[in-house]
């Protein structure tokens, strides 16, 4: 994975939200995005900003003991993997179906799923800063490029 955006300051959930609202227009059926970062980092309301900026009605919760949670309201359609359940499991629940398909896909602890998550994803991970966060972006092949790089003109913006 290569380094695009390093320690972008996120200074409260409203710009978490902002961040995932600033990527979502960008994004395109098939995208798979990571999001790295331990308990409370910030995953779930990163997703929870695209969530609402692609037109999904329900609001996003942790989907711990769901793993997967789909918004075929939003568009293009999005899947919201967490994959904290699967450490150490080979479970096929369909996530390559997901993750193939023609929605979106957003994986909190991408690790524990590395097999199945293809080389051209974006990875976005975050980072306690004392009461706030930080976020970086790398990506993994050429759609991923494009897609970190209208990312960080996004935000830049
Ligand atoms: N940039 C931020 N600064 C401060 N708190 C944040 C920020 N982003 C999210 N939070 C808060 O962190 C907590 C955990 O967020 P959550 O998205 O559930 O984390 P994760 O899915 O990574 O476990 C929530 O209370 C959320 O409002
Ligand atoms: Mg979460």
């Amino acid at each position: 994975m290569e380094l695009l955006l390093e320690g972008y300051s996120l200074s409260s959930p409203e710009e978490t939200r902002r961040a995932g609202a600033l990527l979502a227009p960008l994004l395109l059926p098939g995208d798979v995005i990571a999001l790295r970062g331990d308990l409370g980092a910030g995953k779930t309301t990163f997703v929870g900003g695209v969530a609402k900026a692609l037109g999904a009605k329900d609001d996003v919760i942790s989907p711990t003991f769901n793993i997967m949670k789909c918004y075929f309201d939003a568009r293009p359609s999005l899947y919201h993997i967490d994959a904290y359940r699967l450490e150490g499991q080979m479970i096929d629940i369909g996530l390559d179906e997901a993750i193939e398909g023609d929605g979106v896909s957003f994986i909190e602890w991408p690790d524990y799923i590395r097999p199945l998550i293809p080389k051209d994803h974006l990875e976005i991970e975050l980072v306690h800063a004392g009461d706030a966060r930080r976020m970086s972006v790398r990506f993994g092949g050429k759609r991923s490029k494009e897609l970190a790089l209208r990312f960080k003109e996004a935000l830049h913006g």
